[in-house]
C-alpha cells in the first residue's frame, strides 16, 4: 500500500481490493488530445508510483499511419508538458516501450482481427496473462461501430480465467434514447460489472472524501439534514472558454457537458444515504435513489428554477477574450448556454424543503469547483436577538483547486466590546498530508484494472441523469422557458442567477 492512503478509511479499503491484474490496455481513438493529456501521463504517474500491475501493455488503436517508435515519442513529448512529475528519462522509457501502435479504421473487421493476433502475442511475450480492457476514447460517433467489431470479433468475451473490460469516457450519449442506445450496444459486448462509464469527477480526491468526511466522523453526519442545513451550493468555475471544441461545445452546451455528469454526480454523493457497505453497487444503489428522488423540472418549472446563459466579450486575468458567439465555429446567433443555474429539491425524508444551488460556467473569473453546505442561523436570542448573524455556519469542501474542506463559524474579536466575526477552521490536503494529489484519471485507470467499478457511474444512475436533463432541454426546445440570458466574460453569470437565490434569501457564494 502507498503511504498516500495511509489515514483514509474509503481508500484504505478500495486498497486492500484493488491489486491491479496483468493486462493489456487497448485505447481506441488513441491519437486524440485525452490520450496525450490525460491517459499516458496519468499511467506514467502510476508507474512512478509504483501502482501499475507488473505486466501491462498499452495498444493504442487509431486511424492514422503511424509507427511504434514515432508514436511513443509523440506521447512522451506530451507527458512532459502534462505529467503532474517531472519525466524520468530511464522511467519512461521503460514504460514507453510496452506501448504499441496499431492502425486500423474503426470500421474494418480485419483490424480487429490483428488486433486480436497481437494482443495474443503480448500474452505470451509480456505476461498480461488474457486480461483486456477496451477504453473508448474516440469521437462518441464511432463508440457503436467499436462496440460492434469487438463484439464480432469476440474481443470482448472474457478468454478462461481472465477479463475484459469496457471503459467508456464521456458523454455518455446527448439524451436519454442516445444513452439507452449505447447503453444496449455496450450490453451486447460486456456485462454490466465489466462495464466502466468515466465520470473523471468521481476520481477526484476530495470528491472520493466527501464519503469519508460524511461516514467517518460523528459530527458532519448528525446534522447532515434539512433540520440543520439551510440550502446546498455546489459550483464549478471556469476561466476557460471553449477553446477549440466549438464543434462538440454547440451541440452539448453547459447542461450536457457538466450537470448530466458532474454536478450531478457531486450533489448524489452529498445527499445520499449511506450504503450498507462499499461496494460498488451499494454505494452506486444510494446514489440513484438520489437522482430518483430529484424534483423533476419540466415546462414552466423551468423557467422559475434555471436560469441558463451565455458569455459575451470581457476580461479574463486582465486580457480581452471573445463572446462565445465569435468564437471558431460557433454560429453567430447561437442560443448554447456556456453557464447554467439551477434550483434543485432532492424530495426525500432527508432534504425536504432544502435548496440545492447549482451553477457551472466557462469564462467565470476563477477556477473552482466546491460544495458548500450552509448551515442555518441560530435562534433569535442571546447574539442573534437585535439582529440576524450574518455568515452562519458553513461547511466547505473545495474539490479543486487547493482541494480541503473549511468550516466557517462566528468568534468574539479580541477586546472589551461584544464583537462577532466569522472565522474559519481549514485542512489543506496538501500540507496536511505532505503530497501532491494524484489526478482523477491515476485513480479510475488503477480501479477498472483492478474491477472496482465504485467509481464509475453504472447504467441507471446515467439514464437517470439524462432523463432529468432531458425535462429542462425540452422546455428549452419547446420556448416555454425564458430564454438565453448573457453575462461578460469575467463576471460571475448573469444578474438572473442572483434573482434565482434572492427568492430564497440566499446570495452565491464568492470563490
Ligand atoms: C469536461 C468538460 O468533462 O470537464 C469540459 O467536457 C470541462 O468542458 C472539464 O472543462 C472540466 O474538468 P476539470 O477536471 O478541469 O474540472
Amino acid at each position: 500500500m502507498s503511504d498516500s492512503t495511509a489515514g483514509n478509511p474509503l481508500r484504505t479499503n478500495l486498497v486492500n481490493r484493488a491489486i491491479p491484474d496483468p493486462c493489456v490496455l487497448v485505447i481506441f481513438g488513441a491519437t486524440g488530445d485525452l490520450t496525450r493529456r490525460k491517459l499516458i501521463p496519468a499511467l506514467y504517474n502510476l508507474a512512478a508510483d509504483g501502482n501499475l500491475p507488473p505486466s501491462l501493455a498499452v495498444v493504442c488503436f487509431a486511424r492514422r499511419d503511424k509507427n511504434h517508435q514515432g508514436f511513443r515519442d509523440e506521447l512522451g513529448e506530451a507527458a512532459r508538458k502534462h505529467s503532474r512529475r517531472p519525466i524520468n528519462d530511464e522511467l519512461w522509457n521503460q514504460f514507453a516501450s510496452n506501448i504499441f501502435y496499431h492502425q486500423s479504421n474503426f470500421q474494418d473487421a480485419a483490424g480487429y482481427e490483428s488486433l486480436s493476433l497481437e494482443l495474443d502475442a503480448l500474452d505470451q511475450r509480456l505476461g498480461t496473462k488474457g486480461n483486456r480492457l477496451y477504453y473508448l476514447a474516440s469521437s462518441p460517433t464511432e463508440f457503436d461501430v467499436i462496440l460492434e467489431n469487438l463484439r464480432k470479433s469476440g474481443l470482448s468475451q472474457a478468454k478462461p480465467e481472465a477479463w475484459s473490460r469496457l471503459i467508456v469516457e464521456k458523454p455518455f450519449g446527448t439524451d436519454l434514447p442516445s444513452a439507452r442506445r449505447l447503453n444496449d450496444a455496450a450490453a451486447a459486448a460486456f456485462p454490466e460489472k465489466e462495464t466502466f462509464r468515466i465520470d473523471h469527477y468521481l476520481g477526484k480526491e476530495t470528491a472520493q472524501n466527501l464519503m469519508v468526511l460524511r461516514f467517518a466522523n460523528t459530527v458532519f453526519e448528525a446534522l447532515w439534514n434539512h433540520r440543520y442545513v439551510e440550502s446546498v451550493q455546489i459550483t464549478a468555475s471556469e476561466p476557460l472558454g471553449i477553446g477549440t471544441r466549438s464543434g462538440y461545445y454547440e451541440k452539448s452546451g453547459a447542461l450536457r457537458d457538466m450537470v448530466q455528469n458532474h454536478l450531478l454526480q457531486l450533489l448524489c454523493l452529498t445527499a445520499m444515504e449511506p450504503p450498507t457497505d462499499l461496494s460498488a453497487d451499494a454505494v452506486r444503489d444510494e446514489k440513484v435513489k438520489v437522482l430518483r428522488a430529484l424534483r423533476p423540472l419540466t415546462g414552466q418549472n423551468v423557467g422559475t428554477n434555471v436560469i441558463r446563459a451565455q458569455y459575451q466579450d470581457g476580461f479574463i486575468d486582465g486580457h480581452e477574450v471573445p463572446g462565445y458567439r465569435e468564437e471558431t465555429g460557433v454560429a453567430p446567433e447561437s442560443m448554447t448556454e456556456t453557464y447554467v443555474a439551477l434550483r434543485l429539491h432532492v424530495d426525500n425524508w432527508r432534504w425536504a424543503g432544502v435548496p440545492f444551488f447549482v451553477r457551472v460556467g466557462k469564462r467565470l473569473p476563477k477556477s473552482g469547483t466546491e460544495i458548500a453546505i450552509q448551515f442555518r442561523g441560530t435562534p433569535p436570542v442571546l447574539f442573534n436577538r437585535q439582529s440576524q448573524l450574518k455568515d452562519p455556519n458553513t461547511l466547505v469542501i473545495r474539490i479543486q483547486p487547493d482541494e480541503g474542506i473549511s468550516f466557517r463559524m462566528a468568534a468574539k474579536m479580541p477586546g472589551a466590546l461584544l464583537q462577532i466575526e466569522p472565522v474559519k477552521m481549514d485542512f489543506h490536503y496538501g500540507t496536511s498530508f505532505g503530497k501532491a494529489t494524484p489526478e482523477a484519471y491515476e485513480r479510475l485507470l488503477l480501479d477498472a484494472m483492478s474491477g472496482d467499478a465504485t467509481l464509475f457511474a453504472r447504467r441507471d444512475e446515467v439514464e437517470q441523469a439524462w432523463q432529468f436533463v432531458d425535462g429542462i432541454r425540452a422546455a428549452w426546445e419547446d420556448g416555454e422557458a425564458e430564454n438565453l440570458d448573457f453575462y461578460p466574460a469575467g463576471s460571475w453569470g448573469p444578474a438572473e442567477a442572483d434573482q434565482l437565490l434572492a427568492e430564497d434569501e440566499a446570495v452565491w457564494r464568492r470563490l
